[in-house]
């Protein structure tokens, strides 16, 4: 398995008639992003446009404003932190190829809040990449985002590399290393292990020898 290997097998996937879908599932800080932004990189243009449009999950986080209320801001990022109907919603409508335009919001990192519109997702692209942590997941709600989806990939990195590199992800947006350390301890740890647990429902598991491959991006 090569990034040119994984490339050709994205590129089929638009051979059928309808626009596809690919998952990219994983832990957090598993690559996913990466992978994704090498994909897109590899299969972005044509003469026709951007041939191929990248959704993040990410953009369904709920905003502080709503998580406060339902009392659930301590574990952003869990399942039950997300919008998985409007993800869901997102993803017919993406299926169903009759806009010329459709938005996604993404996930900001500096706010750590979503933002709308912030995605656009044009009639040309024949090929949509949406990466998150749960696609896999077999739970009322995110059920229902695997019919979306044409292949899930799964990365499967070292567990060891993967948690390196939230934590320095988390002090590059400002926590101090001890809050860093704190914050995948109490929340980003459970979320990897629910996450681990949907490796197996993969159309293909992606080994960390072939991620490391990718480089930083
Ligand atoms: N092959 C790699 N070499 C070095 N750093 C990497 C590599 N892949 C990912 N990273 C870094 O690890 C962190 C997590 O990767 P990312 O793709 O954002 O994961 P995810 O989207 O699954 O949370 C990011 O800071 C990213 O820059
Ligand atoms: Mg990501």
């Amino acid at each position: 398995m090569t990034l040119a290997s994984l490339v050709q097998r994205a590129r089929r996937l638009t051979e059928g008639r309808h626009r596809a879908v690919l998952g990219i599932a994983g832990s957090p800080g598993s690559g996913k992003s990466t992978l994704a932004a090498a994909l897109l990189a590899a299969l972005g243009a044509t003469a026709l446009g951007a041939a191929t449009a990248h959704v993040p999950m990410d953009g369904f986080h709920l905003a502080d404003v709503e998580l406060a209320r339902l009392g659930r801001l301590a574990r952003k990022g869990a399942p039950d932190t997300f919008d998985v109907g409007g993800y869901v919603a997102l993803l017919r409508r993406i299926r169903a190829d009759a806009e010329e335009m459709i938005y996604a919001p993404a996930f900001e990192r500096t706010l750590e809040q979503p933002l709308a519109g912030a995605v656009g997702v044009p009639r040309s692209a024949r090929l949509v990449l949406t990466e998150g942590n749960y696609l896999l997941l077999d739970e009322p709600g995110w059920r229902e985002v695997r019919a979306e989806l044409d292949e899930v990939w799964f990365c499967d990195p070292h567990p060891a590399v993967r948690r390196e590199r939230l934590v320095a992800r988390h002090t590059a947006f400002g926590k101090s290393p001890a809050d860093a350390a704190a914050w995948v301890a109490a929340v980003d740890d459970p979320n990897a292990a629910r996450v681990e647990q949907t490796r197996d429902h993969a159309d293909l598991v992606i080994p960390g020898a072939v991620l490391e491959q990718l480089g930083p991006p």
